[in-house]
């Protein structure tokens, strides 16, 4: 047992089940596809292990339908802790949605922009972005960019200005609704336009519990947690955790933690294999099967404006997180729909 989760007691595993469904999440499961029946075999060699479970993921993946949501379902990827994959999980799960026939938009609530980077998006001071959206009068659908060449993919960039909105929104009327409000104009105007109503929209928060990520949690009805597989993994999930209860007994009722996504997993160390173990036991429901592999494609793709799903797609990191999304498609949304 490793002594990594110092916040995760038995309060977190109370906390979270009061404010999930208390339906237990229970994704089908993948088709039987084995070692033998796809005539892949055993290797001797790491490497070799890894081409084969590579291939297999390939063969389950292949030709799976992603079911539509019954309406737009929006997610917020948050956790205070820094660095711990939030903003690879919102845009390579979206990327990973948008292939799957899922039409998704991330929505950059990171003054940091790194979702935009990695989307290929315009976030220059000229932009326009989601400050604009929050602090300037602008409706969403003004800021929504097509991301690159990829079908079924739009962003709302975040531009520097959002590194002074913590401050701006306080005095602000409303404060905690702007995104929120911002969502159901985007709604009303996509109606109007008569333009296909959207299935996924991803807000990725920035490392702090502040009043962005409180317009993401009052705007979203799903939270999904991202925990990096390192000591201390859990540390700061109380706190997480209470906040989205406070939000949940005051501003919105809906949200719901709805999935806890593994990443940058190494199953070569006891330490990662630990703390797989420890997150299934304290959040058996929310956990996903899926977890997400240290991998340096997911590092260098925002390097080249992409996300991993299209910048090497038969990585082990885009079969991960084409693996999760696919997940997350098929798991009920808690309180969604
Ligand atoms: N699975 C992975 N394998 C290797 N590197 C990764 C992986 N996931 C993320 N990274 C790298 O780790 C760093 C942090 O990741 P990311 O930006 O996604 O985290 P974050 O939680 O959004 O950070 P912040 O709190 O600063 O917003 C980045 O340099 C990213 O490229
Ligand atoms: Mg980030």
């Amino acid at each position: 047992m490793v002594t990594c989760f110092q916040d995760a007691d038995s309060e977190d595993s109370a906390a979270l089940s009061r404010h999930t469904s208390g339906v237990p999440i229970q994704p089908p499961p993948l088709p039987d596809v084995s070692r033998e029946t796809v005539g892949v075999s055993a290797s001797d060699t790491p490497l070799g292990d890894q081409v084969a479970a590579d291939a297999l993921r390939k063969m389950r993946l292949r030709g799976r339908m992603f079911p539509r949501p019954s309406d737009t379902r929006v997610i917020a990827v948050a956790n205070q802790k820094g660095g711990v994959g939030k903003t690879s999980t919102a845009v390579n799960m979206a990327a990973a949605l948008a292939v799957g026939g899922e039409r998704t938009l991330v929505i950059d609530l990171d003054p940091q922009g790194n979702a935009s980077t990695a989307l290929g998006a315009d976030h220059g001071a000229e932009a326009l972005s989601i400050y604009d959206v929050l602090l300037g009068g602008h409706g969403l659908a003004e800021a929504v960019v097509p991301c690159g060449s990829q079908n079924n993919l739009w962003c709302v960039p975040a531009t520097i200005d959002l590194s002074g909105a913590e401050i701006e929104l306080v005095n602000e009327p409303k404060r905690e609704y702007r995104l929120y409000e911002a969502l159901g104009d985007l709604r009303r105007h996509r109606r109007r336009m008569e333009e296909d109503r959207l299935d996924y929209i991803i807000i990725d928060c920035p490392p702090s519990l502040g009043l962005l990520t409180l317009n993401a949690f009052v705007g979203a009805k799903e939270v999904l947690i991202p925990i990096q597989c390192e000591y201390y993994a859990l540390e700061g999930l109380s706190q997480l955790l209470r906040t989205i209860e406070l939000v949940r007994d005051s501003l919105n009722p809906m949200l719901d933690v709805t999935a806890i996504l593994l990443t940058m997993y190494d199953p070569r160390t006891n330490l990662a294999r630990d703390v797989v173990r420890e997150v299934t036991e304290h959040f058996p429901r929310q956990v996903m099967r899926a977890t997400i592999p240290r991998s340096v494609r997911i590092a260098e793709a925002p390097g080249f404006g992409q996300t991993v799903v299209t910048y090497d797609p038969h990585s082990t990191g885009a079969l991960s997180y084409q693996e999760a999304a696919l997940e997350l498609a098929e798991r009920a949304g808690g309180n969604h729909g």
